[in-house]
């Protein structure tokens, strides 16, 4: 291990733009269930009954109430310090870096926060290609607005409603069939065509179109590092692979 990480460190030396790809697996540690691991969401509930846009249509109380829950889970975990170092990273090297997270918790925003020390985070901010947990969109208009801080999901009745046009507020997350963010994919996809690396963390890479992130930076001659205590279908394409957790890899890999 300690040669697979002094490779992997010597590729991110040697390059001038990086890009991070991250997914579930690197907020595991911070007590973020995963969605396909051992306690991964998918093994006990069923995307088609909460995570699509018509299960949203079919029932809304239902999908809002499964949200507060998840809400109510991420509010409890605070970013580790895999979050913490690569947002030490991308601060160090702005604008040579991009954060690309499928992640909805918000934790590589904290942890980019938490990294300054009060200076502007901004240059660690990732490109969340899912969305957010904490917002919420119209189902109407699109209008988006801060998450609410409560949801009474005790009726469809009580559900909140868009100030403006009156139509269902839902969280502005994105759901299975529906398409991605067009200048958020763009600007992603961009960043990693552009670097000579991309770190990959904690994603099966199962999920499309996200799953094109590192295939863009290999088809532009760059190299992936992945950072995962499983294999996944881009094992055999990185050049290096770190077997095991992000948490303890992270702050050695990017000192
Ligand atoms: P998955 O649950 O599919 O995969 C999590 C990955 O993290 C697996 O490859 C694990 O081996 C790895 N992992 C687990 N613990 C880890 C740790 N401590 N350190 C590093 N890696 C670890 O989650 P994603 O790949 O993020 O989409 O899933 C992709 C998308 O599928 C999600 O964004 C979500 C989901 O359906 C939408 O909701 C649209």
């Amino acid at each position: 291990m300690k040669d697979l990480l002094e490779e992997a460190r010597s590729l991110l030396g040697a390059a001038r733009r990086v890009a991070f790809f991250t997914g579930a697996g690197i907020s595991a540690e911070s007590g973020v269930p995963t969605f396909r691991g051992e306690d991964g969401l998918w093994r006990s509930w069923r995307a088609e009954d909460l995570a699509t846009p018509q299960a949203f249509r079919r029932d809304p109380r239902l999908v809002w109430e499964w949200y507060v829950w998840r809400r109510s889970v991420v509010s409890a975990c605070r970013p580790n310090e895999g979050h913490l170092a690569l947002a030490r990273f991308a601060l160090a090297r702005p604008g040579r870096t991009a954060v690309i997270t499928q992640n909805v918790d918000g934790l590589h925003r904290e942890a980019a926060v938490r990294a300054t020390g009060g200076a502007d985070p901004a240059s660690a901010y990732p490109l969340e290609l899912h969305g957010s947990l904490f917002r919420d969109r119209c189902s109407g208009c699109g209008a988006r607005t801060e998450a609410l801080d409560s949801v009474d999901v005790s009726s469809l009745s009580t559900l909140p409603r868009c100030g403006r046009c009156g139509a269902l507020l839902r969280p502005d997350v994105v759901w299975f069939g529906e398409t991605l963010e067009a200048v958020v994919l763009a600007r992603a996809m961009a960043a990693a065509r552009a670097a000579e690396v991309c770190v990959v963390v904690g994603t099966s890479t199962l999920v499309y179109p996200a799953a094109y992130v590192p295939c863009a930076t290999l088809e532009a001659g760059g190299a992936v590092v992945e950072v995962n205590p499983e294999e996944t279908p881009l094992s055999d394409e990185a050049a290096v692979v770190l077997r095991g957790r992000a948490a303890s890899l992270l702050p050695g890999l990017l000192a």
